[in-house]
């Protein structure tokens, strides 16, 4: 029987294994973590992550060919194959901080991993780091272990959040880069016999190692780019009166261009593209090309002025001040159906308008209040550097005053004068606008940055809308305009 172990049971090493001890009955996957809560969770009837349809994989398998652990040295000792999926935040301090990929978990992994090993093993490099980390991971492996072979891989993973399972039961491509030596392509072999069980063969990718680890930063520059585009645009419709979903949907059906991912929005969030892409314009700022570095930054900048925008149009259209009113924040996720906040524009959103002194009621199906707290006082970027390792922030009594956390989008509503659709929760679309409009202080403001409202029946009811990149009321027209 073929052992399998992967370190580190997060939104990445959960699913993942757990599809792959589905798809594959006759191998036994280990997720090990050194987080004891989170490996009780994985143990428990409410899992650490809320993911649709996970539960469902980890209740077939998990005891069979499942299994969740905090003994990571037994585990990884064990094991032929060793995944390796540790979170790998930006440096928050010391060389290259705010923007190169803080390797010390992966490090310290790899560390272990030649500690404990006593067999061959293949270790897959899961996490995403950037471009030559498994050269610097093969030297820990084989300086700290001499007469036992490893043979690194690097097997990004593409799934998103929301549609983890989905995205992993049928994966546009899986990619597997590995050494161009007969060994290293033997590992690579390996690997590619697991993902077999299920993915077609035309779609399991083969490159060299170096291709494999800058596939994945580039797939995840070449995403936020699309979005960063449009929402450019979005600001250019709103001056000019185009309407941003109908540029989208002419530029889409052009099948170079293609229509996904051209949704504007109040900035994308997430983990991985704020991350990836300031890894690698390090990268390229290490490597001489500052040109090529500056190209990749301005998504980043985008995506910062469209939050920045927002917040501004808010606060414009309510008379210039928001000082002691009441928002309501629907959905704080960074999209839906996920409860991941990790780089959600809602944080950034909220915190604008708590400088200008607003009264915020959040609510948001997924999200706890205790991690909508943590949220809005942690510094940028501590938000990767897993909790257990760090001092815990404490939440100011100043936010807790202004802050309220709801478990009912009407509640969070109640006597409010603007709303904010932060994330495009289906709920949203569904509510019953003309109790909200009756329940709110008057102008009734609405501000989607999701465009899922149906802004046409809102104004009829009354409202002040605002939707991102299209033709402006009236009443905004007017306000001041929006840096
Ligand atoms: P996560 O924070 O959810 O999970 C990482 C886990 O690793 C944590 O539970 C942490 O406790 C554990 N860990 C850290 N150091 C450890 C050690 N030495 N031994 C054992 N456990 C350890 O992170 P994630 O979202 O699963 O991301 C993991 C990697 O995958 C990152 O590199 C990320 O960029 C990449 N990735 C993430 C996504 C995504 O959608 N979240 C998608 C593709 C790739
Ligand atoms: C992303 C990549 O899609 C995935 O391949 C990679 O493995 C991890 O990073 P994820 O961050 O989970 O996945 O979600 P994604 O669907 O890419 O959305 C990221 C952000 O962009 C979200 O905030 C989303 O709302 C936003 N977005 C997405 C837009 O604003 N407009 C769009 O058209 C698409």
């Amino acid at each position: 029987m073929v052992k399998i172990c992967c370190i580190g049971a997060g939104y990445v090493g959960g699913p993942t294994m757990a599809v792959i001890a589905l798809k594959c009955p006759e191998i036994e996957v280990v997720v090990v973590d050194i987080a004891v809560p989170r490996i009780n969770a994985w143990n428990s009837d409410q899992l650490p992550i809320y993911e649709p349809g996970l539960d469902d994989v980890v209740k077939q398998c998990r005891g069979k060919n499942l299994f969740f652990s905090t003994d990571v040295e037994k585990h990884v000792s064990e094991a032929d194959i060793v995944f390796v999926s540790v979170n790998t935040p930006t440096k928050t301090q010391g060389l290259g901080a705010g923007k190169a990929a803080d390797l010390t978990y992966w490090e310290s992994a790899a560390r272990m991993i030649a500690d404990v090993s006593k067999s061959d093993k293949i270790v897959v490099e899961k996490s995403t780091v950037p471009v030559k980390t498994a050269e610097a991971i093969e030297r820990i492996l084989t300086h700290n272990r001499k007469g036992i072979n490893f043979n690194i891989l690097s097997n990004p993973e593409f799934l998103a959040e929301g549609t983890a399972i989905a995205d992993l039961f049928n994966p546009d491509r899986v990619l597997i880069g590995g050494r161009e030596t007969p060994e290293g392509q033997k590992a690579i072999q390996a690997l590619k016999a697991v993902y077999a069980h299920w993915v077609p063969e035309d779609r399991i990718l083969c490159t060299n190692l170096w291709s494999a680890e800058l596939s994945k930063l580039a797939a995840n520059a070449f995403l936020a780019q699309r979005i960063s585009s449009v929402n450019a645009m979005s600001a250019l419709c709103e001056a000019t009166g185009a309407d941003v979903s109908q540029v989208s949907h002419s530029i889409g059906t052009d099948s170079r261009i293609g229509p996904k991912f051209l949704n504007a929005s109040v900035g994308f969030g997430g983990s991985c593209f704020q991350k990836d892409i300031l890894n690698l314009v390090y990268i390229c700022e290490c490597n001489g090309l500052p040109e090529v570095a500056n190209y990749w930054k301005q998504v980043i900048k985008v995506n910062d002025y469209q939050k920045t925008r927002f917040v501004n149009r808010v606060v414009s259209s309510m008379f210039n001040t928001v000082s002691g009113k009441k928002i309501a924040i629907l959905g704080f996720a960074f999209k839906k159906d996920t409860g991941d906040t990790r780089e959600t524009p809602a944080i950034d959103v909220c915190k604008g308008l708590l400088g200008d002194k607003a009264k915020l009621s959040i609510y948001d199906p997924q999200v706890t209040e205790e991690q909508i707290m943590r949220d809005l006082s942690m510094k940028k970027f501590d938000w990767d550097h897993p909790a257990h390792l760090q001092p815990s922030s404490p939440t100011t009594s100043n936010k807790q005053q202004q802050v309220s956390v709801v478990f009912d989008a009407y509640e969070a509503i109640k006597d409010a004068h603007g709303i904010c659709v932060l994330t495009e929760w289906d709920e949203f679309k569904a509510l019953d606008y003309q109790k909200v409009y009756e329940n709110m202080q008057k102008p009734a403001f609405i501000f989607d940055g999701r465009n899922v409202v149906d802004a046409k029946k809102l104004r009829e009811i009354g409202f002040i809308v605002y939707s991102i990149g299209k033709p402006l009321d009236s009443w905004l027209k007017d306000m001041p305009a929006v840096a």
